[in-house]
């Protein structure tokens, strides 16, 4: 075939590709199988790896994601970002109303739901995505569009025709309720805390550095805006709809998600129709967007401070309701951190069942001032997570008793403490305190810890019950012969399944190693970075606290609880226990010293950097067999000072006549 042909080719099964990933996934309609989606994706898979100089990171094969970013750029909105002013009350509607028609007279209204997620502008430039950029400040935010290549409701080709040549088109990130629910389910059979929060976490995954991780969130998306030189109308609405026509995930009038109005009473029949409404909603919805549809008409009444004066949020009133508390208990998580829960007679609340819900913490418990047999209000934060907001002090019982934070540990009795500036109580006994076991090796063998098939949070109680396990490396003495010792069941096949995942995790990278051991404040991300500063286990357990803070991400806190960690006799013994079993204590070999050009040298890393992402510049020092520190003291050799260093960095440099330094003059000192 001719090289133009190929070209072709390829453009056409593109386009093909996402009309149909948008009948599938924005309308929910396809007109093809999934099998005949399957081959048309595969076709294209097979064309574009013959011919890679076709590449195109647009090409819908890039869904699944697989590009990391390292640091998500910093850019400036084209057209800033505002936000909405927000208003509680039908009051302040109406005089929204009252302000827009004494200014300009009647005009007619759009209505949207106001998607609870995170702002995203989308840039398009000859109708195919170019640019995807957080909210921020409004004037800046920064680049994610390798992630937001993964979330398909939003094309990266646009359908049909009549797009400006370059436009902004903007929109809510949403988990919607199904797939959060489903992460978090994944994440409880993993032995992980669910997220708390669709909000948090949409922003959260917005930021990961892996995209193939994202693109498996499942992450949605409503279109809310756009901007452009030439815009396809002067009607909000119609050019909502004009995004619809070219592939958008956009508000559905069939399902009064957008209506118009031409007064105050056309609003409020919106707002209470889905005030009643929206806990029966696939999505999250935390208030309504009242907007003047003209555009003209909005550019006329023009912006305060920080906000349009033609636009409003009202936000619902959260539904509460009142219900006993039959008592609270005190659950002591893997960390040993103990959270009080109330349980409570179960209560209909905003579409669940509501049987518990988290007290968070001893001066939540305190500000509450719960008595046995209250009566309790309870709220769902964020519409989800439900929340004990309140008593009902009326109704409480003559000499009703106290509710008290405990002294001692409820699972084994050692006496809590609480660690200066933390909310939370632990339970110390980490070695003795049976759930605080059980949870750490359930973490420990978790799909992103270490992955052992055959193990999940049953047969760990199991095996501990029984007294084969105590800690994590108790699971390399495991054997066929022990477990069917068991009896109960146990299987020769399913036993072995048990062995060959431990045989497997030994091949498990060193970073998944240190998160897999379950060190406070130690998540996925920072055993990464600090996998890769450090290099190995051994070198980690003897780094100083300035030497840990020196690593990217992190602070006085986490540096304080690895050295705590490995203070504990019994951690150490483990980490060497887990040695022996033969797990990856070292980093991949690219993270070996290159050189000692630097031994003895103490940098201070402050800025941002042309030719080194931050990570990259920290680990040139250590390889180059530097230190790294996260403060500047009479000790730091130099500051390697990037752009926009803080001005306090340097005014202490210069008092301690440490010598900064650009990362040009750092670069020839490795070379
Ligand atoms: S319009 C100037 N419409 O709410 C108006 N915003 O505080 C620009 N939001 O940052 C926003 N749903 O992230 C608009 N239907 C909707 C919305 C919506 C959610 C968010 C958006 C914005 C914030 C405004």
């Amino acid at each position: 075939m001719e090289k133009d042909q190929v070209a072709e080719q390829i453009a056409r099964l593109r386009k093909e590709v996402e009309y149909h990933n948008h009948r599938y996934y924005v309308l929910a309609d396809p007109v093809i199988t999934d099998k005949a989606f399957d081959e048309l994706l595969k076709e294209l898979e097979r064309l574009e790896e013959v011919h890679p100089e076709f590449a195109d990171p647009n090409s819908p094969t890039k869904r699944v994601g697989g590009d990391i970013t390292k640091n998500f750029p910093v850019v400036r909105h084209r057209y800033p970002m505002l936000s909405l002013s927000n208003s509680y009350s039908p009051q302040d509607v109406a005089d929204f109303v009252g302000r827009v028609e004494k200014a300009v007279g009647r005009v007619r209204y759009t209505m949207e739901l106001k998607y609870d997620g995170v702002a995203i502008s989308l840039f398009y430039r000859n109708g195919a995505l170019e640019r995807a950029v957080t909210r921020g400040d409004g004037e800046q935010g920064e680049e994610v569009t390798a992630n937001i290549r993964t979330v398909r409701a939003i094309p990266l080709l646009l359908q049909g025709e009549g797009h400006p040549t370059e436009m902004e088109v903007r929109g809510e990130v949403i988990f919607n309720l199904k797939t959060f629910h489903a992460l978090n389910e994944q994440r409880l059979k993993e032995g992980e805390e669910p997220y708390a929060n669709p909000r948090n976490t949409a922003a959260g995954t917005l930021k990961l550095q892996d995209s193939a991780e994202v693109a498996r969130r499942n992450l949605d998306n409503y279109i809310y805006g756009m901007q452009a030189e030439q815009l396809p109308s002067r009607s909000h609405y119609a050019n909502i709809m004009a995004c619809a026509a070219w592939g958008f995930r956009t508000p559905d009038p069939q399902r009064r998600f957008i209506a118009q109005a031409d007064d105050l009473e056309g609003i409020m029949a919106f707002i209470d129709h889905w005030d009643t409404h929206r806990h029966a909603l696939e999505i999250i919805t935390d208030g309504v967007v009242v907007k003047v549809d003209d555009l003209d008409v909005q550019d006329e009444l023009g912006l305060t401070a920080k906000s349009p004066r033609w636009a409003i949020a009202y936000k619902f009133q959260p539904e509460q309701a009142v219900t006993d508390l039959l008592g609270v208990t005190f659950q002591v998580g893997r960390t040993g951190a103990v959270t009080p829960v109330a349980e409570l007679k179960p209560v209909h609340l905003a579409g669940t069942t509501v049987k518990r819900a988290s007290l968070f913490n001893a001066d939540q418990l305190e500000r509450l001032d719960l008595h046995a047999g209250d009566r309790v209000r309870v709220e769902k934060a964020g519409e989800i997570i439900p929340q004990v907001v309140g008593v009902e002090k009326g109704d409480r019982h003559h000499g009703a008793q106290r509710i008290h934070f405990p002294h001692d540990c409820p699972e084994c009795g050692t006496a809590l403490i609480r660690l200066e500036g933390e909310a939370q109580h632990y339970c110390p006994n980490e070695h003795h305190c049976p759930p605080q076991i059980t949870r750490r090796i359930e973490h420990f063998v978790a799909r992103r810890a270490m992955d052992i098939e055959g193990l999940g949070g049953e047969t760990v109680e199991e095996f501990f019950q029984a007294g084969l396990i105590r800690d994590v490396a108790d699971l390399y003495d495991l054997t066929v012969e022990r477990i069917l010792a068991l009896g109960k069941g146990w299987k020769e096949k399913s036993a072995q399944k048990i062995r060959d995942g431990l045989e497997a995790s030994r091949t498990v990278p060193f970073e998944r190693v240190l998160f897999a051991l379950g060190i406070r404040h130690v998540g996925e991300t920072v055993a990464k970075k600090i996998a890769r500063a450090a290099g190995s286990m051994h070198r980690l357990m003897h780094m100083s606290r300035e030497e840990l803070t020196g690593i990217d991400e992190v602070g006085e806190v986490i540096a304080e609880s690895i050295t705590d960690f490995f203070r504990v006799p019994g951690n150490r013994t483990i980490v060497e226990r887990l040695e022996r079993a033969g797990l990856r204590m070292e980093g991949e070999a690219g993270q070996a010293p290159v050189s000692d050009r630097l031994k003895g040298l103490s940098f201070v890393v402050s800025g941002v950097f042309r030719n080194f992402d931050r990570d990259g510049l920290k680990e040139a020092i250590e390889r180059n067999g530097g230190k790294v520190s996260g403060s500047i003291s009479k000790k730091t050799s130099y500051v390697v000072a990037g752009a926009d260093m803080g001005p306090a960095k340097r005014e202490k440099a210069e008092a301690l006549g440490v010598p900064i330094i650009d990362e040009d003059t750092f670069a020839a000192m490795i070379a």
